[in-house]
């Protein structure tokens, strides 16, 4: 049956509502306020630092210090979050010892932006892969296999080394089975009560973290080796909604799903069934891709990426993980073109 002889035409007609812009503005059903934002970045060493990441225009490295300046732009322009990601100059070591160290890197730049910025929320990365030799998020064994539980042995010594340095968050990233349980019994045994978890739940074998993986200087350590014997096939659904049941069960204040874009329906599924929190990761390629398009004229960036971040949130995401959570958190507020 057509349109124009469908039995309520002419007395409904859709288009009516979309005629004025008022009108749209008021039945807009999702709303993208900075507050659902998290801004990934890369923490290097040393002072007054930046390097750009070839694979990620417009994204740098930067040292703790600029760290603390840029946090303060954030928190000014109302983002949620930082999550931060290290870039360890080495050397990298196959126990992955600098993982948890005290004063390393990571609950530094904690510590510091705890001190100067409070307003905004801080997570953190926990997995070994920008600490370890080959590149993978665990401990490997003679057969190059990722040990399962060795690894979160070590990832509970990391979560604690970020709990101790005042993180809001600790985020695995690893999927490593049985670490929410393991990470939220040692932070409850230290007194981390108030800690949240956010459980990369559904992360992923994708090809979309090549960028990233740059950035975070583990690209060549893991030459041609994959991380399919713990990130989820892409092929799958049902598995998703397994493990994050697994991390819902185990304690996890919020899932996420990783990537974004090509995993919609994950997200739309996993906020359905569970009906708690969840974030979306927009991953390191998600983000060149948008950025190569625009330098070549072909998208606009803008438009693009403030579309991408409301279909995130109409598919159920209430937190975003986003490299332009900057630019988005101006354009929401009116501010540049
Ligand atoms: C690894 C980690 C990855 C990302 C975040 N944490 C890459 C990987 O699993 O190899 C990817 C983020 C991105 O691509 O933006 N612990």
């Amino acid at each position: 049956m057509s349109a124009a002889s469908h039995p309520a035409f002419p007395s409904v007609r859709m288009r009516r509502l979309r005629r004025d812009a008022f009108s749209r503005n008021m039945v807009r059903e999702t709303q993208l306020s900075a507050a659902n934002l998290i801004w990934p970045v890369f923490v290097i060493e040393g002072e007054q630092r930046t390097q750009v990441v070839a694979s990620m225009p417009g994204v740098e490295r930067v040292s703790i210090d600029i760290l603390v300046e840029r946090a303060k732009e954030a928190a000014t322009l109302g983002v949620g979050a930082i999550a931060l990601f290290p870039m360890f100059e080495g050397p990298k070591t196959l126990l992955a010892e600098e993982a948890y160290r005290e004063d390393g890197l990571i609950p530094r730049a904690v510590r510091a932006l705890k001190a100067a910025v409070p307003d905004i929320g801080v997570i953190t990365d926990v997995a070994l892969d920008p600490y370890i030799s080959h590149g993978q998020d665990g401990l490997i064994d003679d057969s190059g296999y990722v040990m399962n539980d060795e690894t979160v042995a070590v990832l509970v010594k990391q979560a604690l080394s970020h709990a101790r340095a005042g993180a809001d968050y600790v985020a695995p990233s690893d999927m490593m089975d049985g670490r929410i349980g393991a990470l939220r019994a040692a932070l409850d045994a230290e007194g981390f009560i108030q800690t949240k978890i956010i459980a990369y739940s559904a992360k992923f074998a994708s090809s979309f973290y090549g960028p990233f993986r740059d950035a975070v200087g583990s690209a060549t350590n893991l030459g041609k080796s994959s991380k399919e014997t713990y990130q989820l096939d892409f092929a799958n659904s049902d598995e998703a909604i397994r493990e994050c049941a697994l991390d819902v069960a185990e304690g996890a204040d919020m899932l996420m799903v990783k990537p974004g874009l090509p995993y919609l329906d994950i997200l739309a599924r996993v906020k359905d069934e569970f009906k708690m929190p969840v974030a979306v990761y927009q991953v390191s390629g998600e983000f060149a891709m948008l950025k190569a398009a625009a330098a070549n004229g072909w998208l606009d960036y803008k438009k693009c990426l403030l579309e991408t971040l409301i279909c995130f949130r109409r598919a159920g995401a209430s937190a975003i993980l986003t490299y332009g959570a900057l630019d988005a958190a101006r354009w929401i507020r009116g501010d540049g073109s």
